[in-house]
Order: structure tokens, then C-alpha cells, then sequence
């Protein structure tokens, strides 16, 4: 019997326990020294709650529309790969628990389950559906690249999220030392070739998912790639990745409709700053011309709360997932989310705000601002 758990690190302990090495490893890890993972969750702590008091907080209403959809609460599932390492119904138990919170999942393209079965897992026999969007590598072969979205577009889902920042993948020191790659019974169940489906025997001596991203995935990708995929599908297109005013600048002019500030989770390019300390910065660059989003070190109601009031639209969590994931399947990626929404209408409220429109700039302040006071 597990003990009680109280917050996203309770989870994260269980998970360790019951998770192979080498998978919790891969779940966690960041790149290189890992500076930039402790920076996202440090990132939060840089900006203070300024609450108003007196605002009769009796209901509290969390819910948001993203995207066209309507979401229960700002708060999403990240992509992320291989979630079969965790539970044995992965990504499919995922969906289904998001559709029970009344939130959306961003699948990998990596996924341990196919963009159809992930779909129907969620379905009901009077078609109800989860809110599902697909998460997008750009693989060398374009033929490929384009079957996935056309797979997505045909099961039903409502959003492409671009990923821009792995031209290579980061390097990760335990996946390297691990020589991580799948269990021989998963594969990454969107492809059928055992090339492409991360299913080979041998990768070598480093990590087996650095030669995967090296062979298949497009190292050349530009800006010109994201008009063409602009070009090949009517669902919106949200680049995942972005970490900086200019480039969301750029991003407006290829035609996206939405911006995911992300540092991939600290898995790229350690040494970059938090999400939460270039939120503001891509916010402005924007000027509301499109929707901006934000993962990276989400681990409370209250970061979400303060992402919102930098001027996200929603944020996402990745890690979090896999690890409620690993504890209790479906019930424990429930528990997880519910427990995130519970704190958000608890800060909401502590704060003065009944809704999600009522969260604005003024809520949040620079630590370091609030103590010349
Ligand atoms: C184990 C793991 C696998 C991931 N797989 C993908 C992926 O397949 N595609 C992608 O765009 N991002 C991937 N990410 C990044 C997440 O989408 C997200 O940006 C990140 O996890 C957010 O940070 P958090 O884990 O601190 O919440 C992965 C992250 C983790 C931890």
C-alpha cells in the first residue's frame, strides 16, 4: 500500500520505486549538468503572488478554451515518448484520464501506442471524445512526416505542436551511460519499419535514441519548413520550442497560431534560462496576435496561476504525468491532474481571482522587485 500522497513529488518518489532504473532515468534526466532543469522549477519561485483580498471567492471557475476547445482547466498534457515504459496501457491510459479531468493530451510522435488507438481509447459510444492534438517531428522523409498529420487530422485530432528544438538530441549523461533504448516487447508503435520504430537491436555504446534522432529526424529543418506544413493542414499549427522574443516575432510571420515557450523539459540545450524567466519576453514580442503557451517545471496549482498571469494561455506538464503514470495508471494520472486543478482553484481563490479571465499581470511580481519595496 503507498502512502499518501500530497503533492507532484510524492508521485515522483513512488514512481522511482517501481520503475526500472534505466526508464526512470530516461524520464528524468536533463541534459549535459542539468542547470536548466533546476532553473524551471526555480524559474517560479522568482515571482511572487500579489493577491487581493475581500472578493467573495465562494465559486471559483477554472474553466478556459483553447485552441476552440473547452477545457476544464489551463492546464494540458506535454508529449511525452515512450509511455509504455511506465504502465502497461501508456498513452492510452493517459488520454483516458485527461478526457475524465476534462483536459487535453499532446501525444508523441514517439508514442508507445498509434495516433488512432490513443483516439478510440477515448471514445464513447455516443462519440464523445477526448481533445487530442499531436505532437510533430519533422522526420528527413516529408512523405512520412505528412502521413502522421494525416492520420491525426483523420482520427479526430485538433492541433499539429511543431517540435524546433531537436535538430540532435541533448545530450542526456544516464541514457548515454544506460545505452537506453526500448524494452524488446514496445516499439514507437507509429511507424512500421524497425528502423523507424526505434525497435533495431544495436545502437551502439551511446544512447540508442541520440542514433535514432540522428538518423531519422531532419537536422536542416528552417523556416521555410514551417509554411510548408502551414500549407498541408487546416489544424493549427503551434511551434514547440520557442525561447525567445525574436523567434516568436519570426513565428508570427510563418503563419503560426500558437507559440509553446519550451525548453524540451531541460532535455536540449542545458544552460538555457526557465520557461517562466522568457514567458514575459515572448508574451510582449506577441502582442496577442497569438495564442502563447508554456511548459518546463510545472509542479503546482500556484506555477500555473503565475504562468497565467504572465499572459500563457495554458501550460503543460510532462514529467508529472509519467510519473502518476508509473503509480497508478489511468487512476494515478487522474489523481495527478486533479490534484494540480485543486491547488490552481485554491491559489486562485487565495488570490482573489473567480476566473481565469479575472488573472492578470498585476497578480505577479520580480522577487527580486518586491524586496526593494
Ligand atoms: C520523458 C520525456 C519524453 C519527452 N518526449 C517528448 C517528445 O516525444 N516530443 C516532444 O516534443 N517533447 C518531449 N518531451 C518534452 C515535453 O513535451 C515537455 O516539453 C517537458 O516535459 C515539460 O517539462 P516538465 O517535464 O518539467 O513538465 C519529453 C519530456 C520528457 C520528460
Amino acid at each position: 500500500m503507498s502512502g499518501q500522497r500530497v503533492c507532484v513529488s510524492d508521485f515522483e518518489k513512488e514512481a522511482k520505486k517501481v520503475l526500472p532504473k534505466a526508464v526512470y532515468d530516461y524520464y528524468r534526466s536533463g541534459a549535459d549538468e542539468q542547470h536548466t532543469l533546476g532553473h524551471n522549477v526555480a524559474a517560479f519561485n522568482r515571482w511572487y503572488l500579489i493577491p487581493r483580498v475581500l472578493r467573495d471567492v465562494s465559486a471559483v471557475d477554472l474553466s478556459v478554451s483553447v485552441l476552440g476547445q473547452k477545457l476544464s482547466m489551463p492546464l494540458c498534457v506535454a508529449a511525452t515518448a515512450m509511455q509504455r515504459m511506465a504502465h502497461p496501457e501508456g498513452e492510452t491510459a493517459t488520454a483516458r484520464a485527461c478526457k475524465a479531468v476534462g483536459t487535453a493530451m499532446m501525444l508523441s510522435s514517439w508514442a508507445t501506442s498509434t495516433i488512432e488507438e490513443v483516439m478510440s481509447a477515448t471514445t464513447t459510444s455516443e462519440g464523445g471524445r477526448g481533445v487530442m492534438w499531436l505532437q510533430l517531428y519533422i522526420y528527413k522523409d516529408r512523405e512520412l512526416t505528412l502521413s502522421l498529420v494525416r492520420r491525426a487530422e483523420a482520427a479526430g485530432y485538433t492541433g499539429i505542436f511543431v517540435t524546433v528544438d531537436t535538430p540532435y538530441l541533448g545530450r542526456r549523461w544516464d541514457d548515454i551511460r544506460n545505452h537506453f533504448k526500448l524494452p524488446s516487447h514496445l516499439s514507437m508503435s507509429n511507424f512500421s519499419t524497425a528502423s523507424l520504430a526505434f525497435s533495431e537491436d544495436s545502437y551502439g555504446n551511446d544512447s540508442g535514441l541520440a542514433v535514432y534522432v540522428s538518423k531519422a529526424i531532419d537536422p536542416s529543418l528552417c523556416w521555410d519548413d514551417i509554411s510548408w506544413l502551414r500549407k498541408q493542414t487546416h489544424l493549427p499549427v503551434i511551434v514547440k520550442g520557442v525561447l525567445n522574443g525574436e523567434d516568436a516575432a519570426q513565428a508570427l510571420n510563418y503563419g503560426v497560431d500558437g507559440i509553446l515557450v519550451s525548453n524540451h523539459g531541460a532535455r536540449q540545450l542545458d544552460g538555457v534560462p526557465g520557461t517562466m524567466d522568457v514567458l514575459e519576453e515572448v508574451v510582449k514580442a506577441v502582442q496577442g496576435r497569438c495564442d502563447v503557451y508554456l511548459d518546463g517545471g510545472v509542479r503546482k496549482g500556484s506555477d500555473v496561476l503565475k504562468a497565467i498571469a504572465l499572459g500563457a494561455k495554458a501550460v503543460f506538464i510532462g514529467r508529472p504525468v509519467l510519473w502518476g503514470l508509473a503509480c497508478q495508471g489511468e487512476q494515478g494520472v487522474i489523481e495527478l491532474l486533479e490534484l494540480l486543478k485543486e491547488e490552481l482553484r485554491l491559489a486562485m481563490a487565495l488570490s482573489g481571482c473567480r476566473s481565469i479571465s479575472e488573472v492578470s499581470r498585476s497578480l505577479v511580481r520580480r522577487a527580486e522587485l518586491t524586496s526593494r519595496i
